[in-house]
């Protein structure tokens, strides 16, 4: 199965959310395409709008962009794994690097997070990826691997847990996209430490139609995150169409 989703970061009203959520629900009204696990990660505030606008047969899972670890309590500004779920969330993105980045999420507070998310039955999708100064060093797999494994400590079973690998280098308008042999090693190692413990192992980092292909083609390789080439649905709608190319020449 290729996993295929955005998280449209802080971006779209609620009038957005609409208009994208009614035309995928219509591109996809005899189901996702073969092998395709859809997803759709909005901003917080228009996540009713578009579990609405998809009805309630849909094959799009829906996430939120972060959740904190406890179910409630005074934590302003927060939002809770239980909250998020009754607003039709399955998915909770953990550790992007711009939280890790900007608001101080630390391997500590993602495996909280991971943990709640499994404990509350739904699926954490962390985030992992090195910066352009690792990458160099030529220290990336190390440092994956170290990512990985301190967001699932204590994580008895990792089997609900799907892991995107988004190298900071190349996330982003100022990102550079990475060619198939910079990210090879990354998921070879963690194919073979975790590709048979977890559901799927995305990719994330400026992936556009161009490069789709040759990235799904990168053994290890489970599906695409996508940010800015996702953000309209004619840009989603392509991905997928690619998504179920790859799946029909694999089958
Ligand atoms: P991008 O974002 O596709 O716009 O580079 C990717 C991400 O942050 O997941």
């Amino acid at each position: 199965m290729l996993w295929v989703g955005t998280s449209w970061k802080m971006n779209g009203t609620l009038g957005f959310a609409r208009d994208y959520a009614t035309r995928l629900a219509k591109a996809l009204a005899d189901g996702a395409p073969s092998g395709v696990q859809p997803f759709i990660i909005p901003p917080a505030t228009a996540l009713t709008v578009v579990r609405d606008c998809l009805g309630p047969d849909s094959p799009v899972l829906l996430g939120v962009q972060n959740a904190h670890w406890e179910d409630a309590g005074a934590w302003t500004g927060e939002i809770s794994v239980p909250q998020a779920a009754e607003a039709g969330a399955a998915l909770v993105e953990i550790g992007h690097s711009e939280r890790r980045e900007f608001f101080g999420e630390t391997d500590a507070t993602v495996n909280l997070k991971v943990r709640s998310t499994l404990r509350h039955g739904l699926r954490p999708i962390l985030c992992v990826g090195e910066s352009a100064a690792v990458f160099e060093a030529g220290d990336s797999v190390e440092h994956v691997l170290g990512q990985v494994a301190a967001a699932l400590a204590d994580v008895a079973d990792p089997s609900r847990v799907v892991i995107a690998y988004e190298p900071i280098w190349a996330i982003g308008e100022h990102g550079r996209e990475a060619r198939p042999a910079d990210i090879a090693p990354v998921f070879a190692a963690l194919a073979d430490e975790w590709g048979d413990r977890v559901t799927a192992i995305l990719y994330g980092g400026s992936v556009n139609p161009g490069n789709a292909v040759d990235t799904l083609r990168v053994p290890g390789v489970d599906g695409l995150f996508v940010g800015r080439a996702a953000w309209t649905i004619d840009g989603y709608l392509g991905l997928l169409d690619i998504a179920a190319g790859a799946v029909a020449q694999v089958a």
